[in-house]
C-alpha cells in the first residue's frame, strides 16, 4: 500500500530529537524553530515528558469516558489554574478541528441558533463545522458548503455588527491571532468591542486559541492581551507536546446534559499524562516568561533587518513577510544552515519554535537569515 499522497514532503526525516533540534538518521543536527507546525512546546525528549508518558503506557495506556479518570480532574485543575480560567468547564478530544466543531455545537445546543460568523483567511480545521468556517474554498467540499456560515473581514467591527444584528448567529469564532493566513492579529480594540457586541446579542464568542495559544505569546492565551474573557476557548496542538489531545474550555452559563457531547479516545489516560507533564515543565522552567521574553526579542530584531517587508505577530508566534519566495527561503535556511522554519502563502515565513528557544538559539537563526538576505 502506498501513502494518499496529499503532502509536499522535504526530503529529510527526522528520527530523534532533543530540546529544540531534531535529527537525521546520519545525526545531522537541525534547529527546529517551526516546532512541529507549533505542536512541540516543551522541546524534544524533555525528559521529565518522556519519563510521565513512558510511565503511564505501563500503567494504563486508555480506558474509554465510562470510568471515573482522576487524571482527567488534575489535568483540568491544572489548566484552570496556569490559564486562569479556575471557574470554566473542560471538555477533552483529540485535535484542534474537533475542538472548533463542540465549540460550535455547544454554541447552537445553547442558543437553538445556526449561524456562525468567521472572518477573511480563517483557519479552523478540516472537519465539517470547522473547514466551513475555513475561509479557503480549495479544502471546503462540497458536502461542506453551508450558508450557516459567513465571514466577514478580521477588525471590521462595523460588519459584524450588521450580521449579529440579524439575531441569526450563534458564534462568533476568532483566532486568537491568524496562524495558516500568515500571522494577522485582531487588534485588542477588535476583540474588545467583539466582546461588547456578542454579549449584546446574546451570541457566543469563542476564542480559537489552538496555534496561538498555549503560552505562545507570552500570556497563556494570546486574547489575553486584550483583557477579555471569551464564552468558550479551544486548544490543541501545544496541549500534550505532541500526544494528540484537544480542549474546549467552556465559561460557566453553559449547561451540560449527558450525552451532549462525546468521544472515544478524548481525554484518554495518556493524553492526560502528557498533558499534566507538559503543564509541570511549564511552572518548572517558567516557560510562559521565556516565550514572552525570547519572543520579544526575536520580534526586535527581526524588526531591525531592512529587507524584510513586514514582521508580525507576538511573543513566538512570528510572521516575516519577505521580497520573493518564501518556500525558497525556507529550502535555503534548511539546507544551507539546517534550520526548520514555518510557511504561509507566497511570500511568509512562520516561526513557531518550542517556548523552551534560548536567546542564542534565535541569534542562530538571525544571522543565518541575515546571511541569506545579504547574499
Ligand atoms: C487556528 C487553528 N485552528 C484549528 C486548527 C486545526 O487543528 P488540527 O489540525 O489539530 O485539527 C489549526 C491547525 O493548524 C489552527 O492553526
Amino acid at each position: 500500500m502506498k501513502l494518499f499522497d496529499v503532502y509536499s514532503l522535504y526530503d529529510i526525516e527526522p528520527v530523534s530529537g532533543k530540546g529544540n533540534y531534531v535529527y537525521t538518521a546520519d545525526g545531522t543536527e537541525y534547529l527546529d524553530l517551526y516546532g512541529g507546525h507549533a505542536v512541540i512546546s516543551v522541546g524534544h525528549a524533555h525528559p521529565h515528558y518522556v519519563k510521565a508518558v513512558s510511565e503511564q503506557v505501563g500503567k494504563l495506556g486508555f480506558y474509554s469516558n465510562s470510568v471515573e479518570n482522576s487524571l482527567q480532574e488534575r489535568f483540568a485543575e491544572k489548566l484552570g489554574k496556569a490559564s486562569g480560567y479556575e471557574d470554566y468547564s473542560l471538555f477533552l478530544c483529540n485535535s484542534g478541528a474537533e475542538a472548533n466543531e463542540n465549540a460550535i455545537k455547544l454554541a447552537s445546543f445553547h442558543s437553538g441558533k445556526a449561524k456562525v460568523l468567521a472572518f477573511g483567511k480563517a483557519f479552523h480545521g478540516r472537519t465539517s463545522g470547522a473547514v466551513a468556517a475555513t475561509d479557503n474554498p480549495k479544502i471546503v467540499a462540497p458536502f461542506n458548503r453551508t450558508e450557516n456560515v459567513e465571514f466577514v473581514p478580521l477588525n471590521d467591527i462595523e460588519s459584524v455588527k450588521a450580521k449579529l444584528s440579524t439575531g441569526e448567529f450563534c458564534a462568533v469564532l476568532v483566532e486568537g491571532i491568524q496562524g495558516v493566513a500568515g500571522i494577522h492579529c485582531p487588534t485588542d480594540e477588535f476583540l474588545q468591542e467583539l466582546r461588547e457586541v456578542t454579549t449584546k446579542y446574546g451570541v457566543s464568542l469563542i476564542l480559537d486559541e489552538i496555534q496561538s495559544g498555549y503560552g505562545r505569546t507570552g500570556d497563556f492565551f494570546a486574547h489575553q492581551h486584550a483583557g477579555i474573557r471569551p464564552d468558550i476557548i479551544t486548544s490543541a496542538k501545544g496541549i500534550a507536546n505532541g500526544f494528540p489531545m484537544g480542549a474546549v474550555l467552556i465559561a460557566p452559563h453553559f449547561e451540560a446534559k449527558k450525552g451532549m457531547l462525546g468521544t472515544t479516545f478524548g481525554g484518554n489516560h495518556l493524553a492526560c499524562a502528557a498533558g499534566i507533564a507538559v503543564l509541570e515543565i511549564f511552572e518548572q522552567e517558567n516557560l510562559v516568561a521565556n516565550a514572552r521574553e525570547v519572543g520579544d526579542y526575536l520580534l526586535a530584531e527581526l524588526r531591525k533587518i531592512p529587507q524584510l517587508k513586514e514582521v508580525r505577530g507576538r511573543g513566538l508566534m512570528i510572521g516575516m513577510e519577505i521580497e520573493g519566495s518564501a518556500s525558497e527561503m525556507r529550502l535555503q535556511l534548511l539546507k544551507e544552515h539546517h534550520i526548520f522554519t514555518g510557511g504561509a502563502g507566497v511570500s511568509t515565513v512562520r516561526l513557531l519554535p518550542a517556548l523552551t528557544i534560548t536567546r542564542s538559539e534565535a541569534d542562530k537563526f538571525l544571522a543565518a537569515l541575515k546571511t541569506l538576505l545579504n547574499k
